[in-house]
């Protein structure tokens, strides 16, 4: 990597950081209506830094929240690399348990603490700042770039898939980089081949027409809440199998090559308890933490609402109850069909006496990308540069629903280069980014550019 490139990066350190400190104030939250403003001010933010860097931005509105497009100048003789982050945050709740504000980042040590540090703001920003450093050294990019932002990656909008279906000459390009990923830890940077997908479902019963005195009417009536957790309880046996018929026809069976090479990630159950306070693993009978992880399906309930939660006693039977459940979801299962498969099970084990209704929320696909090519050689020598050491190859158990999508309307490889780490907790209280993964994240990005050029 060129010397004043990279002394750009040195000499621009505090700014780069109080660039990303404004773009992290923004409360950009895609699950929140009244944030709406600031959905549109995130998108505004980025057009206006994007701008900075001569390129054609444009807004794309949409059936959902806008998009961010822009291009270089497109020379046919070049590689086109097609950039993907999004710029919507989660919900911060529960407010109580950050230590400082959401919305008010800082830095503490070597740590910004901040929602959206980590996902995705913090590792979207170091691929604009790594192409700052190209432009302001007055240095031209050896490849011509796409950039294609989204503001509703965290709640299971539509607008960026039916973008890329509807406009897949306008991103053609030779690889999709996307940094919304982490290393391995903090030793071991690493690059990602797989991620899981997704359904999300919630279960409504209505039993009684108001909440009724529980003595008066205890032991007449069906109680939803009792049979909320009768259907849960027919989701899953204690080993951590799952019930619903025809739930495990397509997926992949683990190999013992794959098996291998999670296993010499040596991934510990003290690593696991670092990461979350758990007190011990669980989960499915048969396979090591990492493979339940990465490359098994789940069944998990997100949240449960009914009857009296306040203080004290109250007694009644409750008029409803309700659950929301995701699935994980493996190569080669597919969201829709899992989707009706969870809705028959459901309404054929739900007691009677209560009135059910399945709502299905959203999908996403499980994604297995390329692990090797000269556009993998190119994203590893960038991960060495920007990390100091050579990538391991992990998968992820995490979604990023548009990498299906690029993969197939694209055909281009995917490179899913993370750069936060798996205790940077995300969708939690005090999210964090370190510093130099920041810093690291930018170095890695712009050597990219001139490896993926090279290859
Ligand atoms: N960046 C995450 C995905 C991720 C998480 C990758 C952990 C690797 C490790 C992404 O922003 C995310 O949270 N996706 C959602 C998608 C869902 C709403 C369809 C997820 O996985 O819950
Ligand atoms: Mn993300
Ligand atoms: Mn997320």
């Amino acid at each position: 990597m060129k010397k004043e490139i990279l002394d750009y990066l040195n000499n621009n350190r505090s700014k780069h950081l109080d660039d990303l400190f404004d773009f992290l104030r923004i409360p950009s939250i895609s699950a929140d209506s009244s944030c709406s403003g600031h959905i549109e001010e995130a998108a505004q933010f980025l057009k206006k830094e994007i701008e900075g860097l001569g390129f054609q931005t444009e807004i794309i509105r949409t059936s959902g929240n806008p998009l961010v497009y822009a291009q270089t100048t497109i020379d046919p003789s070049k590689k086109t690399l097609l950039f993907y982050g999004h710029y919507d945050v989660q919900p911060v709740d529960p407010l109580e348990l950050w230590k400082s504000e959401p919305f008010n980042p800082v830095l503490e040590g070597t740590t910004i603490y901040a929602r959206g540090a980590s996902d995705d703001k913090g590792q979207l920003y170091s691929h604009l700042k790594a192409i700052e450093a190209w432009v302001k050294t007055g240095n031209e990019i050896p490849v011509n770039i796409k950039l294609i932002f989204e503001g509703e990656e965290e709640c299971g909008g539509h607008a960026v898939y039916e973008f890329t279906e509807n406009n897949a000459e306008k991103l053609a390009c030779d690889a999709v980089i996307v940094s919304d990923t982490s290393l391995y830890n903090a030793q071991t940077p690493a690059i990602c081949y797989s991620l899981r997908g997704m359904s999300y479902m919630e279960i409504k019963l209505t039993g009684p027409s108001k909440d009724l005195h529980s003595g008066s009417y205890g032991g007449a009536v069906q109680n939803p809440a009792n049979a909320l957790c009768e259907i849960i309880a027919g989701l899953k046996d204690s080993r951590g199998h799952i019930l619903i018929p025809g739930f495990y026809d397509d997926v992949v069976i683990l190999e013992d090559d794959e098996r291998k090479s999670f296993a010499s990630l040596n991934y510990t159950d003290a690593d696991l308890n670092r990461e979350t306070g758990a007190v011990s693993p669980f989960g499915e009978s048969g396979y090591t933490t990492l493979e339940r992880m990465w490359a098994r399906p789940t069944c998990d309930v997100n949240g449960m609402i009914s009857g009296y939660t306040g203080e004290g006693a109250k007694t009644i039977i409750p008029a409803t109850a309700s659950a929301k459940i995701s699935m994980r979801l493996v190569p080669h299962q597919n969201p829709e069909k899992i989707s009706e498969a969870f809705t028959a099970w459901v309404k054929k084990i739900c007691p009677s006496g209560v009135s059910i209704e399945v709502i299905n929320h959203h999908g996403a696909n499980p994604v297995m990308v390329e692990r090797d090519g000269a556009m993998l050689t190119a994203g590893s020598l960038a991960m060495e540069a920007g990390f100091g050491k050579k990538p391991v190859f992990i998968r992820e158990g995490g979604s990023i629903p548009i990498v299906g999508t690029f993969k197939s309307e694209l055909n281009a490889p995917v490179l899913l280069l993370g750069y936060g780490l798996p205790d940077d907790n995300i969708h939690s209280p005090n999210e964090k980014y370190e510093l130099e993964n920041y810093y690291n994240g930018i170095i890695c990005t712009a050597t990219l550019l001139k490896t993926a050029s090279e290859v």
